[in-house]
């Protein structure tokens, strides 16, 4: 944890101007790459970074939203709040369990009849929780912050190239990436994860979203990855929330952000046409991630072990 405060401290020198710019601000900046688009985003309970994110892009007219998460009556309540002020986008509500490959490969070819998905926005996460092994018997944070979305991403790329080559993927990763690398002879953390620590199983999640951001573009699928500052949302659970708060009331310097203001930098990565290459981004800008985090050969390695981990349980 404390890796991850050191590294969301601000450096002056950087130019911050963009730090509390708002989802409904880049929307509408860059309203001609929603309109007609079809946008699928996983994790859109109501009040997380998701759900902020389809309310801002319901506003520009996309072709189809869809939103993805494991709670039917989570999607719905999102669903109704957009449907308030946006009566007229057209939404699919999708359940999908991160947490299950066989329920993850499912939901993926439920969206076979759609020609194509322009824009992917990896976003569901957990942070942080006691050890668990996922259904497939993989370490909770790995399974549902990477394998999972690695899972959905693969099944989907026929229908992200479809697109004339214009399809995009990002990925919410988080400075927490900084707490540890892919352990790639250790992933669970042991048998029965008696070396788990919860901060390095986070940072390995979210290395590996950054990274599988890396191994895609070497597909020629173009994708990015994101941190979205410190946002209030649903993220920080009971059993962390003191440890949590702690920390922050130790460093002043971070400012938290509303869900619209964390979702900002995602809709950037997301939709800014300028955005041609792989970019680690923070506050809507360009920024520097770790190399454990970006190094090629690491995000190669990685997609060959999400793949053969992902066949052998399906
Ligand atoms: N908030 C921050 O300060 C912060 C900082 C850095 C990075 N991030 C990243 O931002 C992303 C969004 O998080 P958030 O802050 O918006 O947190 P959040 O409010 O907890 O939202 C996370 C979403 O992911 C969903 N989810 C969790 N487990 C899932 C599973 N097994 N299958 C499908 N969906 C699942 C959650 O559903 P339920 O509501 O049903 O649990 C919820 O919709 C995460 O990847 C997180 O790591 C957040």
């Amino acid at each position: 944890m404390d890796k991850i405060l050191k590294n969301m401290e601000h450096d002056s020198s950087i130019d911050k101007s963009e730090v509390f710019t708002t989802s409904d601000e880049i929307a509408e900046r860059f309203k001609d790459q929603i309109k007609g688009k079809t946008i699928l985003i996983t994790g859109v309970s109501p009040t997380s970074i998701g759900a902020a994110l389809a309310l801002s892009l319901s506003a520009y007219s996309p072709s189809l939203l869809i939103l993805a998460s494991r709670s039917a009556p989570k999607i719905a309540t999102t669903i109704s709040q957009i449907h308030t002020q946006h009566p007229s986008v057209p939404l699919r509500a999708l359940e999908l369990d991160l947490a299950s490959l066989s329920h993850v490969t499912a939901a993926a070819h439920s969206l076979a009849n759609l020609p194509k998905i322009d824009i992917l926005i990896n976003n569901a996460g957990i942070m942080a929780p006691p050890f668990s092994r996922s259904e497939d018997g993989f370490e909770s944070q790995f399974a549902v912050n990477h394998l999972g979305h690695f899972q959905l991403t693969r099944v989907l790329l026929p229908q992200l190239r479809a697109g004339g080559g214009g399809g995009r993927v990002v990925n919410v990763s988080s400075v927490g990436h900084h707490a540890g690398g892919v352990r790639f002879e250790d992933y669970n953390f042991g048998e029965g994860g008696e070396r788990y620590k919860k901060w390095e199983a986070y940072g390995q999640s979210k290395s590996a979203n950054v990274l599988m951001a890396v191994a895609l573009n070497a597909r020629g699928v173009r994708a990015w990855a994101v941190h979205p500052g410190a946002v209030e949302t649903g993220l920080v659970k009971e059993d962390t929330r003191e440890e949590v708060e702690a920390l922050l009331r130790d460093a002043p310097d971070i400012e938290m952000k509303t869900p619209k203001q964390g979702a900002s930098t995602v809709l950037m990565a997301a939709l800014d046409p300028g955005l041609t290459d792989f970019a680690y981004l923070e506050d809507c800008k360009i920024s520097q991630a770790a190399e454990h985090a970006t190094d090629p050969e690491l995000a190669e390695r990685l997609w060959k072990l999400s793949e053969e981990l992902v066949d052998s349980k399906l």
